[in-house]
């Protein structure tokens, strides 16, 4: 289980972001009890993100939209819209009312000019809009996404397709 504490300001990377602190086992995938999750525990993959969706940027040849589809405090997707360079955008997704309210708050006070705000079911999104790197970072398995995610995703951004 997750306890979550009220919002207060972190970094990560060169990234400020608010989120709630969460007494975790700092292990396995998170499951949490109230407001918006955030496990720090899990920073590196973040930043393993980063370093991957760089290299994308670097190889692609046109205008890339980028999804954090399950954003929770939205930590992943402001740090794409802070730390990388390129031409993209970013979506920040989570159905979870508490959790879209601070993506909300997180996105105003970056200032970020390239990042735009759902509040969805990711499969619904995934339905309706395409992109070129989705990221899903779910509590447990990603299965339930995989199929939607696949029929979602733009390839022709990359000069080998
Ligand atoms: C593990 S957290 C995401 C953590 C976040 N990516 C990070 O790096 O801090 C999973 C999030 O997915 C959201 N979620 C779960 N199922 C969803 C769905 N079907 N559609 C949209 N959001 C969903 C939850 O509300 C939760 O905030």
């Amino acid at each position: 289980m997750i306890m979550t504490s009220p919002p207060h300001l972190i970094k990560e990377g060169t990234t400020e972001v608010l989120v709630s602190t969460t007494k975790t086992s700092g292990k396995g995938p998170g499951v949490k009890e109230g407001g918006s999750f955030y496990n720090p525990s899990m920073e590196l993959n973040r930043d393993l993100s980063i370093l991957v969706m760089q290299w994308f940027l670097n190889q692609a040849k046109t205008h890339v939209h980028l999804l954090d589809g399950l954003a929770a405090s939205g930590i992943r997707g402001l740090r794409y819209a802070h730390e990388l360079t390129g031409d993209f955008d970013v979506a920040l997704n989570d159905w979870e009312p508490d959790s879209f309210s601070l993506i909300e708050k997180n996105v105003k006070q970056s200032h970020a000019q390239n990042v735009t705000c759902f509040q969805k079911d990711l499969n619904a999104l995934l339905s309706e809009r395409r992109y070129h790197a989705i990221d899903v970072d779910p509590f447990g398995s990603p299965v339930y996404f995989i199929d939607s995610a696949l029929r979602s995703i733009v390839v022709s951004a990359l000069p080998y397709f």
